[in-house]
């Protein structure tokens, strides 16, 4: 029988770290969505399209192919026969990701391609519009957030021991931007599902929010 967990949230509020091992406790499939948008983000920059002009990104939509595959549990974006998984995290490829996530054109390409690979498995699906949009019928929806100064902290953290020399200042501005990014555009804007259950992190440790959203999954069987 299908199963599927939505998790929706900010930015940095550590969603695919905590879907990732929810999903391997649970023995589900972990879907990125995010990583969907950041592979258009990347098409449209490596190709040289302009992102301001949304009809040209829309007609661009019709030459990408994206295929998700996974090697040990991990999931890859192929696009267009080739696997571009290890460019998706660059920070250009995440801001321009924001911009062309609110095109509609993009938007239903990526929605179908989400709604296909739900009904394919048992999954958890993480992303910002999954429990509004994409699966209004998901057996279980949560709402990951935290604080935006926890957010940031977080972030200089990662990137300090990556050894990227950065300013905690303007992190937090790069999330407070893409917090206002996300929750105020046209089209499936980040906001809690109605029926989703809100867990905020910024007092938790990792094992803490997996166990929290593990006992949410367990009651949802009872
Ligand atoms: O979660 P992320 O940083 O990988 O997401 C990249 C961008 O894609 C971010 O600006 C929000 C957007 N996104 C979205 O609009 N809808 C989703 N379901 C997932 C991500």
């Amino acid at each position: 029988m299908g199963f599927a967990m939505a998790i929706d949230g900010p930015a940095g509020a550590g969603k695919s770290t905590i879907a990732k091992m929810v999903a391997k406790k649970l023995g589900l499939t972990y879907i990125d969505t995010g990583a969907m948008y950041r592979a258009v983000a990347y098409y449209m920059y490596s190709n040289g399209v302009d992102t301001g002009n949304e009809q040209l990104v829309g007609e661009k939509c019709n030459d990408i192919d994206i295929v998700i595959e996974y090697i040990d549990g991990a999931q890859q974006v192929i696009l267009n026969g080739e696997n571009i998984t290890s460019h998706l995290r660059d920070e250009a490829v995440g801001k321009l990701a924001s911009t062309v996530a609110k095109m509609a054109a993009v938007r239903a390409k990526l929605v179908e391609l989400q709604r296909k690979l739900a009904s394919e498995s048992r999954i958890v699906m993480d992303g910002r519009d999954i429990g509004t949009c994409v699966l209004p019928k998901a057996d279980v929806k949560i709402y990951l957030d935290a604080s935006v100064e926890e957010r940031a902290k977080r972030r200089y953290k990662e990137l300090t021991e990556k050894g990227v020399d950065c300013l905690i200042d303007i992190i937090r501005l790069d999330i407070e931007e893409r917090d206002y990014e996300d929750m105020n555009r046209d089209i499936s804007p980040l906001k809690q599902a109605r029926d989703a259950i809100l867990v905020d992190s910024s007092d938790m440790s990792i094992d803490e929010v997996v166990d929290k959203i593990c006992s949410i999954y367990e009651e949802s069987l009872s």
